[in-house]
């Protein structure tokens, strides 16, 4: 396993690499929610690359860039027994050089839920895996369900700008007790910890609720409030029902279908998906 860090190193090393590639990005500090994600790109491709990037852009003023969780010896050790060829760890000089503005930015589907949250999240998501993309060039890129909207808004912004490369999108990996796995919840105290089950408690309820036949979205939406309000550490910032490609919000279910939420545990943002039908 190769780690290269400027973009000089990581072409010579891409010339080498054989068969279709496959990537994953990911901002570090690694759980088994990416390593899964590995896994999958391991078992479909010939070669698989790694980057490891916390992206600064995508972050808010008042988010957790500086305090954002990072080990790389660790991260390195993870990965190594998984036979990736590749490890890519640019610096925030390689990403963004003095005198940077060039920008990508996808319209209505980064509008609701987290883009409205969230302002300039997506732009930064969207530049830094365009620009990934473009100095990996792989094959297929791999990411996960946990995040729906990013899905969704990569989906999207692969297609838009013609990137010959097949997005695979990998199911949620959780805990025991169905809590997301999440790089966050290293922030959780052991009493928040607990009540943050609730994300899955009220997710659970709603998709049981429509899979007794309820296809109001509204209902599903006022169930998953309900048991949110039960947990007293839950502050509810988002919960949606919406269609799962534009992310629109639905006022009936019919085709695929994403419930949706972001949820304070403290001071710590929490978010999580179940996809329907
Ligand atoms: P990060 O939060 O590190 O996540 C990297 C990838 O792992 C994303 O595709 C995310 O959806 C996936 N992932 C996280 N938790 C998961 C879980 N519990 N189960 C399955 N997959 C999970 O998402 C980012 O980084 C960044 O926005 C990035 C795409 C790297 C651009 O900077």
């Amino acid at each position: 396993m190769r780690n290269v860090i400027t973009l000089e190193e990581l072409r010579t090393a891409r010339l080498s690499l054989d068969g279709t590639v496959g990537f994953v990005p990911t901002m570090g500090y690694l759980h088994e929610g990416h390593l899964s994600l590995i896994r999958h790109a391991k078992e479909e491709c010939d070669s698989v690359v790694v980057s490891i990037f916390v992206n600064p852009t995508q972050f808010g003023p008042n988010e957790d860039l500086a305090k954002y969780p990072r080990d790389l010896e660790r991260d390195l050790r993870l990965i190594e027994p998984l036979g990736v060829d590749l490890v890519w760890t640019p610096t925030a000089e390689v990403m963004y050089p003095p005198g940077y503005q060039t920008w990508v930015e996808v319209e209505a589907v980064t509008r609701p839920l987290e883009g409205a949250m969230r302002p300039g999240h997506f732009r930064g998501v969207t530049t830094v895996v365009a620009k990934l993309f473009n100095a990996v060039q792989p094959h297929k890129a791999y990411f996960g369900q946990k995040d729906a909207q990013q899905a969704a808004v990569i989906r999207r912004m692969t297609l838009d700008l013609n990137f010959p490369i097949e997005i695979v999108v990998c199911p949620t990996v959780r805990e025991a007790d169905g809590l997301a796995m999440s790089s966050r919840n290293v922030y959780l105290s052991p009493e928040q910890r607990k009540a943050a089950t609730v994300l899955f408690r009220s997710l659970s309820a709603a998709k049981e609720l429509y899979e007794s036949g309820e296809r109001n979205a509204e209902a599903l939406r006022r169930k998953m409030k309900e048991v949110l309000a039960a947990e007293p550490l839950a502050q509810v910032q988002y919960v949606s029902c919406a269609d799962y490609d534009t992310l629109e919000e639905l006022s009936e279910v019919r085709g695929k279908a994403l419930l949706s939420m972001a949820v304070f545990i403290g001071k710590t943002r929490l978010i999580d998906n179940f996809v329907l039908g």
